[in-house]
């Protein structure tokens, strides 16, 4: 039986707390996996930013990727490590790069998914270019965006078509704020999608690889109150909607890490936003939840190094088109695509991986986070984010709901 060394890397920007728990619950863990007759030992290391010679060997075996979608050094070293030295990374860099949200709109509307009816509208105003007027001039029409607004209907939602973090999103209740918020938008593409209001749920499903975690969501409330702690807060049938629904994105767009908004009005879940590449992982927003999210990050990057899951080369749409093609209730179609996404997601295999080599996880993190160690990594967390007169309270309180999930996952 050989020894060998799986390297798992950590591309980081500006992430505090995660890292550190990530790091020190693998520490802990002290994995030593039997895997086709070999003896498999695991190390963890963040990923430096240096000159690279394109031929040059990479020593991980998976990296978890928190940078690249802003920083092109990495991204191009990620992108050619793939190519040229089997890496697997999550998020898949291409897809974050092709894929905008309002591409997966459309996607998900050719799967059939109740997307809002969204519109996409020229740009209010241009970075200059040599073709720019020429182009304009000939095929630029003018057009009546108060009839755009109409055809939609109040409220509606303005926002760029590949957002993030809030950044241009505006409320819309009739054509003179249409017409104002337009005019603020500059060179933004935006897109206007019908408001799902009002709405019973607003939920945020989190999925890393086959594992999902519904959270409920005010997102008037604070950062820090946004995730709601609630826990078995829906019924069964409309967990397993979103969770089939959030497997089915994430598996069409080969998407390990995303979370996938959803609103319930009426009884429908609508998908308003899903193409996150780097999905907020912060204890100061996810709190309760956060030691989920470090089990599951942990499960399933010891599981691709583990298994030597291939990065897939291209994606896949076809299964998920020959299913949209077939003549199903919208439900029944729901499932036979989180079908297709499970199996590439190796979920079964996934499952037994983490029975048999993971058994021990739970209740190392468990201690992990009741340590100072841990508590530690909050404070620092909340010291980069808040005001000095606010770190001792805010800490205790980011603390104690962590304390509160691991009372909650005890009794269960
Ligand atoms: N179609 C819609 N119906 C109802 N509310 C919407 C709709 N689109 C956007 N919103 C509201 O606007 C917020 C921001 O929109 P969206 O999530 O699409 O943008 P974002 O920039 O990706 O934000 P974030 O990074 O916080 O998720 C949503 O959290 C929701 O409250
Ligand atoms: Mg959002």
């Amino acid at each position: 039986m050989a020894d060998v060394t799986k390297r798992i890397g950590l591309s980081l920007g500006a992430d505090i707390c995660w890292p550190i728990c990530y790091e020190s619950i693998m520490e802990r863990l002290d994995l030593s996996i039997g895997m086709k007759g070999d003896r498999q030992r695991f190390e963890v290391e963040r990923v430096t930013i240096e000159p690279f010679n394109l031929q040059q060997p990479v020593k991980y075996d998976v990296v978890i990727d928190r940078l690249t979608h802003w920083y092109h050094t990495s991204r191009e070293w990620i992108k050619k490590a793939i190519l040229l030295n089997d890496l697997y990374v999550y998020n898949n860099p291409w897809s974050l790069q092709s894929n905008e949200k309002q591409t997966s709109y459309a996607a998900m509307m050719r799967l059939g998914l109740p997307v809002p009816e969204t519109w996409m509208i020229p740009p209010k105003a241009y970075k200059n270019s040599a073709d720019l007027e020429p182009t304009l001039k000939k095929y630029a029409r003018l057009f009546d965006l108060a009839a755009i607004g109409d055809k939609i209907g109040y409220p509606l939602f303005m926002k760029p078509y590949d957002g993030g973090a809030w950044v241009g999103v505006n409320k819309i209740d009739n054509a003179d704020e249409l017409r104002a918020a337009y005019e603020e938008s500059g060179t933004h593409v935006m897109n206007l999608q019908k408001g799902v209001l009002p709405y019973d749920y607003f939920v945020r499903c989190v999925g890393l690889g086959p594992q999902t975690r519904c959270v409920n969501y005010n997102p008037s409330a604070p950062l820090h109150d946004r995730y709601m702690m609630d826990h078995d807060f829906l019924p069964e049938e409309d967990r397993q909607v979103l969770e089939d629904m959030t497997l089915t994105i994430n598996a069409f767009f080969g998407w390990d890490f995303n979370s996938c908004e959803a609103l319930r009005s009426n009884g429908t879940w609508y998908p308003i936003d899903f193409a996150n590449a780097c999905p907020d992982s912060q204890v100061t927003s996810l709190h309760f939840h956060f030691p989920w999210l470090i089990k599951a990050n942990i499960r399933w990057s010891v599981f691709c190094a583990s298994t030597d899951r291939p990065m897939r080369a291209n994606l896949d749409w076809g299964p998920y088109l020959k299913v949209a093609g077939r003549d199903l209730d919208p439900r029944e179609k729901l499932r036979e695509y989180a079908k297709i996404a499970r199996k590439d997601l190796e979920a079964d295999k996934f499952e037994r991986f983490c029975k048999k080599h993971l058994g021990h996880l739970d209740e190392v993190a468990d201690a992990f986070f009741g340590s100072d160690v841990a508590r530690d990594a909050v404070a620092q967390k909340v010291r980069a984010l808040f005001p000095p007169h606010e770190h001792e309270e805010f800490t205790e309180l980011f603390w104690q709901r962590i304390q509160k999930a691991r009372e909650v996952e005890r009794a269960s």
